[in-house]
């Protein structure tokens, strides 16, 4: 149909924050898309219907951000709805939640539903870039890992910098992971504000664990390229102690990593902006994903199940 586009939902599965200061990151879509759908609208203007699937309060909390993010993509690819109104209406199988890439998945898809509806046949790169300055509404200085992973698609080493360095990880089968939601919205800017103050006052500490962040990055696309998820997992549950460190952990978060890590995952960690949202526990099989996840969910808590690596060819 015309005037449609999708995004991908993503994890962060090493350096969110980190990212931010120009460490290198992992990152994968996940097997969830948000579809965006574009039509006309009889009155001179912009309308929004969102049928996402919601944490409680995550669409309300984030309204204005949400209509200050669409105004950003619609500025920056030249569109002008005060002459012919449009109608946009978002859905998908993507949780709308914090720490998944909510808000990226949606910049793609309506930046792609945007290009298909005015015949514009934009490129991947392109949308990216349109993506990313609708990121800006959702959390003021992203560093750009979410929207790539959104777009792209993949399993992807993503290092911000004057030009960001993007390249697919190879892995030869997809793997299993689990995603707990604490039910907690978290405001990403929040979080990325604090990050900063805190760093700016303690530059010794942090530049111990910015040090050990990097050496993770490295070692850990090496064992995924080697299909050493033991290794991943390691250094999975090492990054989530850098993050507590940092301060973006939150109670919730913690005690989702220790079930799924109690309940076999080889390594679990806080994902995203942190402070609430989503966790992530690598969890290679199905047997073992079918484990973690019950008991996620035994505790009262939502899962999600996906794989790692997910492209366009491997929708669910
Ligand atoms: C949010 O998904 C990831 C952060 O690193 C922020 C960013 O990279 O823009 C917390």
């Amino acid at each position: 149909m015309k005037g449609q586009g999708i995004g991908f939902g993503k994890a962060i599965l090493f350096n969110e924050h980190f990212v931010v200061y120009g460490i290198p990151s992992i990152v994968t879509a996940i097997g969830k898309y948000t579809v965006a759908k574009i039509e006309p609208y009889d009155q001179p203007t912009l309308i929004l219907e969102d049928n996402r699937n919601a944490t409680p309060n995550y669409k309300e909390e984030k309204i204005d951000q949400q209509y200050d993010s669409i105004n950003r993509i619609l500025k920056k690819m030249g569109i002008d709805t005060s002459k012919n109104g449009i109608k946009i209406t978002l859905n998908g199988n993507l949780y709308a939640a914090s720490g998944i890439g909510a808000s990226a998945a949606s910049c793609v898809a309506i930046g792609r539903a945007l290009s298909d509806y005015y015949n514009l046949n934009l490129s991947d790169d392109e949308i990216n870039d349109i993506s990313y300055e609708g990121e800006k509404g959702y959390h003021g200085t992203p560093s750009g890992v979410d929207n790539t992973a959104s777009t792209y698609g993949g399993l992807i080493w993503f290092q911000k910098g004057e030009n960001n360095i993007i390249e697919k990880i190879p892995i030869s089968n997809p793997i299993e992971i689990v995603i707990g939601n604490t039910g907690k919205v978290a405001n990403t800017s929040a979080a990325v504000a604090g990050v900063r103050e805190r760093k700016e006052k303690n530059p010794e500490k942090y530049k111990e664990i910015f040090d050990r962040t990097e050496n993770i990055a490295y070692l850990a696309k090496r064992a995924l390229r080697e299909g050493d998820y033991k290794e991943v997992g390691k250094l999975m549950n090492e990054n989530h102690k850098l993050l507590q460190q940092i301060e973006v952990s939150s109670r919730e978060l913690d005690f989702l990593v220790n079930v799924a890590r109690e309940h076999g995952a080889l390594g679990s960690k806080l994902t995203g902006g942190g402070l609430g949202g989503n966790m992530i526990a690598l969890t290679p099989g199905k047997e073992l994903q079918e484990k973690v996840t019950n008991a996620i969910e035994k505790e009262g808590f939502q899962t999600m199940k996906t794989v790692i690596g997910a492209s366009r060819g491997g929708i669910e």
